[in-house]
C-alpha cells in the first residue's frame, strides 16, 4: 500500500488500514464511521477521502440511490484536488470517478476527469484513448477522432486507437475504404478493447461494401468463433440467449397464424391507407436513414416503434392501426417497429443484419410489381400481394428492386415467440 500512501497518511496508516479492512469486509457503516473520524482530524488525507468515496459508492449500489452515488462522485473528485495525492491513488480515483460519472449519465463530466488524468500524466496514452471513448459516448465524434489521432501520432500501432478511429471513419465519414486498414490492424493487434462485436461488424460491412466479401466472411466467422456473433450470418449484437434462430419462418413456426391471417384478410384496406400516405405533399413517409442503401429511393412510414404507438401517424391510417391494436405480440414489441415501406425501382440495400434476435419480421405484400427481391442468408424470395413473408432480420439480408414500379409492404415485427412475458417486459427497448 506504500504507493497509495502519502507521507502524511503514512503516519496514520494503522487507522487507514483498519477502515479499509472494514470496507473490504463489507462493514460499510463501520468503515464510514472510521473514515469520518480520520477526516475530522485530517481532512486532506487522500486515502481517507478515497475510502469514504468508495464506501459511499458501495452504499449507493446497495440502496440503488442516486443521491448517495452523487455524494460518492463528489467525494471521489476531491481525491483529484488534494495537494499530495500519490500518483497511483490519483489514477485509481480518476478511473473510478470517470466510470461512476458515465454510469450516472454525466458523460461530459467523465470527459473532464480523463482530461485531468491527461494533464497529470501526459505520456499515458491509455487516458487519451479513454478520453476518446468518453467523447464517443456523448456523440462528440470529432473530438473523439482527435483524441485517437493524438494517440496514433505517438504510437501508430496502438490497436485500441486504430479500431476506434477506423470505426469513426466508417460510421461518421461513411468511408469504408479508409476505415478497413485501421480496423483490420486494430483487430489483429488483439489489444484489450479491440475484440468487440461492433468492430468486427463494421469491418465486415466495410469489406462487403468494397467488393471484398470473401474477406468479410472471414472476419464474420472469426467473430462468431470468438463468440461476438451468434453465427457467421446472424450478427445482431443485442441478443437473448437460447432463442431458435432460422433465416426464414413459416406462419406456423411463429405461432402467430391468427394474427397474420387477420392482416392478410384485410390487406386491401391496409393497402388503401398506405397508398393514401404516398402523396409527396400530404404524405409523411421519410427516407431510410440508417445508411443501408447503396442507391435508390426507399422510404418508411412508422406506426409503432419500441412498443409504442406513433399517434400522429396512426391518426392518418386509423383502420390499419385498429387492426394492429388487436395484435399485442407485435404492438408491444419494444425491440421492433411496424411500418409501411415503399421502395422505388433502382434500390439496392447492402447486405446487413438487424440489431437483435428478439424479433421476427413479417412483410405483408401490398403493391408488388415484378422485380424486387429479398435474400436472407442463402435463399432469395419475392413478395406476393396480400401474403406475408416472414424472416429473422438478425440474419444477413439484402434487397434489390430492379423492376419498373414502386413496391409497397407493411413490415410487422413480432416478439420472438420463445420470449416469455417476463422477458418481454424486462428487455430494454431498441
Ligand atoms: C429490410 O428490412 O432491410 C428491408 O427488407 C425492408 C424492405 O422494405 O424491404
Ligand atoms: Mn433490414
Amino acid at each position: 500500500k506504500y504507493s497509495i500512501t502519502s507521507k502524511a497518511d503514512y503516519k496514520i496508516r494503522k487507522k487507514l488500514d483498519t477502515a479499509d479492512t472494514l470496507f473490504e469486509q463489507g462493514e460499510l457503516d463501520e468503515a464510514q464511521k472510521h473514515y469520518e473520524r480520520i477526516l475530522a482530524k485530517y481532512p486532506d488525507s487522500p486515502r481517507a477521502v478515497y475510502g469514504k468515496a468508495e464506501t459511499l459508492n458501495k452504499l449507493a449500489e446497495l440502496r440503488q440511490s442516486n443521491p448517495v452515488l452523487e455524494e460518492s462522485i463528489e467525494t471521489m473528485s476531491r481525491v483529484l484536488q488534494l495537494p499530495d495525492t500519490p500518483d497511483e491513488l490519483f489514477i485509481a480515483a480518476g478511473r473510478k470517478l470517470a466510470d461512476r460519472q458515465q454510469f450516472r449519465g454525466w458523460g461530459g463530466k467523465a470527459v473532464g476527469t480523463w482530461k485531468q488524468l491527461i494533464q497529470r500524466f501526459p505520456d499515458k496514452l491509455e487516458f487519451q484513448n479513454q478520453l476518446g471513448v468518453s467523447y464517443l459516448m456523448i456523440g462528440q465524434n470529432e473530438k473523439a477522432r482527435n483524441a485517437f489521432k493524438t494517440v496514433l501520432e505517438k504510437t501508430p500501432s496502438d490497436g485500441f486507437a486504430q479500431v476506434h478511429l477506423g470505426f469513426i471513419i466508417k460510421t461518421t465519414d461513411n468511408n469504408p475504404q479508409a476505415a478497413i486498414p485501421l480496423m483490420r490492424a486494430g483487430i489483429e493487434s488483439g489489444a484489450p478493447g479491440t475484440v468487440d462485436g461492433r468492430f468486427f461488424f463494421q469491418l465486415g460491412d466495410a469489406l462487403q461494401r468494397t467488393n471484398q466479401s470473401d474477406e468479410a466472411y472471414r472476419i464474420y466467422s472469426l467473430g462468431a468463433e470468438k463468440g461476438l456473433f451468434l453465427s457467421t450470418y446472424q450478427r445482431s449484437l443485442y441478443n437473448s440467449e437460447g432463442l431458435t434462430g432460422r433465416p426464414w419462418w413459416t406462419p406456423e413456426q411463429t405461432g402467430y397464424v391468427h394474427n397474420l391471417k387477420l392482416l392478410e384478410d384485410n390487406w386491401q384496406t391496409i393497402r388503401e391507407e398506405g397508398l393514401s400516405q404516398l402523396d409527396q405533399k400530404t404524405g409523411a413517409f421519410i427516407p431510410e436513414e440508417e445508411n443501408l442503401r447503396e442507391k435508390g429511393d426507399w422510404k418508411q412510414f412508422t406506426l409503432y416503434q419500441r412498443g409504442r404507438k406513433v399517434e400522429q401517424n396512426c391518426a392518418k391510417v386509423p383502420k390499419t392501426c385498429a387492426l394492429l391494436d388487436r395484435i399485442p405480440d407485435a404492438t408491444t414489441c419494444k425491440r421492433g417497429q411496424i411500418k409501411f415501406s415503399v421502395m422505388n425501382p433502382g434500390v439496392h440495400v447492402w447486405p446487413h443484419c438487424g440489431p437483435t434476435n428478439c424479433r421476427i419480421r413479417a412483410h405483408l405484400g401490398l403493391i408488388v410489381p415484378p422485380g424486387p427481391k429479398i435474400r436472407v442468408v442463402n435463399e432469395t424470395r419475392e413478395w406476393l400481394e396480400g401474403k406475408f413473408i416472414i424472416f429473422d432480420d438478425s440474419f444477413e439480408h439484402e434487397v434489390w428492386h430492379n423492376g419498373k414500379d414502386l413496391r409497397l409492404v407493411l413490415i410487422v415485427d413480432f416478439w420472438h415467440p420463445e420470449l416469455t412475458q417476463q422477458q418481454r417486459r424486462n428487455l430494454s427497448p431498441i
